[in-house]
């Protein structure tokens, strides 16, 4: 047991380091958790209410998406109100039960910070709308005049993230000189979505108020949303590649991964350095959302006193092969906090792993269009590499990051009704793109019932996105009480990660099968650790062990002590 680590109000485990460089922790998207009130949306007294539950699964935090106020032109990714709890979703008061109830679980409370962008009904956008081009309340913004003869071109050829122009052009409220139309405001995402101008100074103001504003209601972190956007070149250049974002292509560009990133993070540090925990820094902490093409992208953010973790997906990123996730482990071990990176194989925007992994390749932004023809619930060999994929997330060195439902093995529901569908995205690419739905189904809690326990409520409204018939077999309670089911592998994985002193932060040592192996993805880890996945289409001899201390499926080992196809063991050495 990494003991200081579980002791309430320290920030540093025995082993002298922060909490958070082996955490496990678990994502709530709060609208799709728990619902207490009935109305068919998730909310924070859902959440609380369900806090047994994530003790029990055994994780050490919960990372909430946005539940701010929010017109939802991206699922609360706009946010209209940095400082609040949008009412559909609780009150102030429920966010303070939680942070207490958490701390009562051992369970700490990390929520989102969207600096890239706020909502355009935010009153500093709408006071920006409301005043003229050149005005203090457009500064804060990046509005600009347009191209053509009478401005009715975009400022420049860049595109949404979630498709159609990065710009929009605005009616302006003020006659202009000239009676010229109006300008354009920047958004890489929606319309709905303006992006903040990080070049002036009342911006950097705010965000500091709002990052202590959460610290001082005692969260212990933030994930910092599209950390590797927010600075844009301020020539903002014609872009060589315009759909090089819509390609899923990460690398530095006019605006992204821009090096003004490393002087902002290094304060927002200093700022979470400054709230010590029993006179230890380094209790609070932040993660970074940083989508890159290389670990060597990802390596400024961690220099120097920047952010203390940043997200890879490179486990998500990697096709099914296991020289593709070696590659993809090496790349992120050599970075500086490689002892300490946070691992993560699913999240609010990528389709589900038990559907994902149908596939052989690559996560690209067609992934979840490829996924139709599987419907929802034709899976099996997705749902075999998921387990796989759980048990090295939780055996590699660092942090593991649980998206909410991976433990229930929930498929990706790629049939959703056009009607049903939120996701911007979507919307923006007139249906060419399914988007991001399909992950975020409420949860089932129970076998039957008419939300299957999503809501508390005797005869609750319909769930804000529509469950599938059979999602009742996926629920929390049908698994519990099961030893072959996600949820135990999970519980059992997360148990023994908690207790063997190998696992959590470090270090590990490739081992090699022999020759014919191919497939075979093994790391040992000490003190006496093993760790052996077969990621090929033949058996693999497993290296010389002791026992099998847990294994993904009942029959990953075979007779001869061979070890399956898209099966994975932990041994002891
Ligand atoms: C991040 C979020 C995603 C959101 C986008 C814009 O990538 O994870 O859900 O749509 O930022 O805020």
């Amino acid at each position: 047991m990494r003991g200081g680590q579980r002791q309430k109000g320290r920030c540093v485990s025995g082993q002298g380091h922060a909490w958070w460089e082996d955490a496990v922790v678990y994502e709530v998207y709060p609208r799709s958790f728990a619902d207490a009130d009935g109305n068919g949306i998730g909310d924070l007294p859902g959440l609380r209410s369900r806090l047994p539950y994530l003790a029990d699964l055994g994780v050490d935090a919960i990372w909430l998406t946005p539940f701010y106020p929010s017109p939802l032109a991206d699922g609360g990714y706009d946010v209209s109100d940095y400082r609040a709890v949008d009412p559909l979703l609780g009150s102030m008061a429920d966010f303070d039960g939680l942070v207490k109830d958490g701390e009562a679980h051992q369970i700490r409370v990390i929520v989102d910070l969207v600096p890239n962008h706020c909502s355009s009904a935010h009153p500093l956008f709408q006071a920006a709308l409301a005043a003229a081009p050149g005005s203090p309340e457009r500064a804060r913004f990046i509005f600009r005049e347009g191209r053509g003869r009478d401005g009715e071109l975009p400022p420049n050829n860049w595109k949404s993230m979630f498709g159609g122009l990065a710009w929009t052009r605005v009616t302006e409220a003020l006659p202009i000189p000239g009676g010229r139309p109006g300008q354009w405001y920047l958004h890489l995402f929606d319309a709905g979505q303006p992006d903040w101008n990080w070049r002036n100074e009342e911006v950097h103001a705010f965000f500091g108020q709002v990052i202590r504003f959460w610290l001082d209601r005692g969260v212990a972190g933030l994930r910092v949303d599209v950390a590797h956007g927010i600075y844009k070149d301020p020539d903002l250049p014609d872009d060589p590649d315009p759909d090089h974002l819509l390609n899923a292509v990460n690398a530095p560009s006019a605006y992204h991964h821009r090096p003004e990133l490393q002087q902002l993070y290094r304060s927002w540090r200093a700022i979470l350095d400054s709230y010590p925990a029993d006179g230890f820094p380094g209790a609070r902490t932040a993660i970074g959302e940083v989508w890159a093409d290389s670990p060597g992208t990802l390596r400024p953010y961690l220099e120097s006193r920047g952010l203390p973790q940043v997200f890879n997906f490179d486990l998500i990123m990697a096709s099914w092969d296991a020289v593709a996730f070696r590659k993809a482990v090496d790349g992120v071990l050599a970075l500086a906090d490689g002892s300490r990176a946070p691992w993560v194989i699913g999240n609010h925007d990528v389709p589900r792993p038990v559907s994902r992994y149908q596939l052989d390749e690559a996560f690209g932004p067609q992934t979840a269009n490829r996924l139709v023809s599987f419907g929802h619930d034709r899976h099996e060999r997705g749902a075999r590499r998921a387990r796989l994929a759980a048990l090295l997330l939780l055996a590699l060195p660092g942090s593991a990051y649980i998206y909410q439902g991976e433990e229930l093995g929930l498929p990706e529901v790629a049939d959703l009704p056009a009607a049903a569908r939120q996701d911007p995205q979507f919307r923006r690419t007139h249906g060419q793109s399914l988007g991001r739905d399909g992950c975020r189904v409420p949860l089932p809690w129970t076998p039957a019932g008419a939300d299957f326990g999503f809501s508390e409520t005797a005869s609750p409204a319909p769930s804000w996105l529509p469950q599938p018939p059979d999602w009742g077999g996926y629920s929390v309670e049908a698994q519990l009480g099961d030893p072959s089911s996600f949820l135990s592998l999970y519980r059992a994985a997360l148990r023994l990660r908690r207790a063997h002193p190998a696992l959590g932060r470090g270090t590990l040592r490739w081992v090699d099968g022999p020759h014919d192996a191919e497939g075979l993805l093994c790391f040992a880890r000490e003190p006496g650790f093993v760790f052996a996945a077969n990621l090929g289409q033949a058996a693999v001899p497993l290296p010389p062990h002791g026992e099998i201390l847990l294994a993904s499926v009942p029959d990953a080992v075979g007779p001869e002590g061979e070890l399956r196809p898209d099966a994975a063991v932990w041994l002891s050495a």
